[in-house]
């Protein structure tokens, strides 16, 4: 009797185990992209490439990155909710280069930044700035483009840099934009929001008298929204890197050459352009 009971466990076991192995195979889609196909023709000798190479990665045979898709051209969410960008692009080719699949997990800015440190992603990729203290918390790569930190206003306003500590600043929370301008005129003047969607609103609501983000994004914003404008003065100058979980140096190393071959090759510039005409 007792036998028995074990014996229908063990069998209620393996078909649990089986089942949960077929869901598993049935996953490979990723999120979004054009490069989807490939990697999904690829998935197996893919995988049993990134395990040649020693990688680990929080989730077996996927490259899990944090990001929050509020930062157009390098990522932001098309009308049918894929996320879509020049870093999504670029991570396509990286995680199909190292034969893993890649995962994006759409959060604010601050909870994908917590997320590499925390072991939750393998990567932070999002416009993240290169800065000293992220530098204790994570790896960076090689840094494969700058951006500049530019103020956004409603159109004929008054406001300069040189006035910026009288106005009421909109910022995205925890970004540079956000750290740099409490640092210089304090946090009762600087607003931080989950998401740059909901700042560039503030701004047309009159609920901030200005914004402070990356350039790029700023003029993806104010293309779409009519009655802003850009200030022609730089607030500050950085240079973007993704961010890697600090227990990862295998990772570092191979998501580096990978970046290094697509950034000399001229992929990476070809992306960019695509998605940004100067
Ligand atoms: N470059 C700025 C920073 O590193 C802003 C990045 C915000 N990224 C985003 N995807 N919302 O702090």
């Amino acid at each position: 009797m007792k036998l028995k009971k074990l014996k229908s466990l063990l069998c209620a076991a393996l078909a649990l185990t089986m089942v949960l192995a077929l869901t598993a195979c049935g996953s490979s889609g990723s999120n979004s992209t054009s490069a989807s196909d490939v990697v999904d023709a690829n998935v197996t000798s893919a995988s049993d490439a990134a395990e040649a190479a020693g990688l680990t990665t929080i989730n077996e045979g996927k490259l899990t990155i944090s990001m929050s898709a509020d930062f157009p051209p390098y990522e932001s969410l098309d009308d049918s909710g894929n996320i879509v960008g020049i870093e999504v692009d670029i991570m396509n080719l990286i995680a199909e280069q190292l034969g893993l699949e890649l995962q994006i997990d759409d959060m604010d800015f601050d909870s994908a930044l917590l997320a590499v440190q925390q072991g939750k992603s393998d990567m932070v990729v999002s416009g993240v700035s290169i800065t000293d203290e992220r530098k204790a918390t994570m790896n960076f790569t090689d840094s494969y483009t700058t951006a500049v930190q530019v103020i956004v206003v409603p159109e004929g306003s008054d406001v300069t840099l040189d006035n910026l500590g009288d106005q009421l600043i909109g910022t995205q929370r925890g970004t540079t934009g956000f750290i740099y301008t409490e640092d210089d005129y304090g946090s009762d003047h600087v607003i931080g929001y989950d998401t740059y969607t909901l700042v560039i609103q503030a701004v047309l609501n009159g609920q901030v008298d200005c914004a402070v983000l990356d350039d790029s994004v700023a003029r993806a914003y104010v293309a779409e929204n009519p009655g802003l404008m850009i200030l022609d003065t730089e607030y500050a100058v950085e240079s973007y890197a993704f961010g890697v979980d600090k227990t990862n140096t295998a990772l570092l190393d191979a998501v580096n050459a990978a970046l290094s071959a697509l950034i000399a090759d001229g992929t990476v510039d070809e992306i960019i352009s695509r998605y940004i005409s100067d």
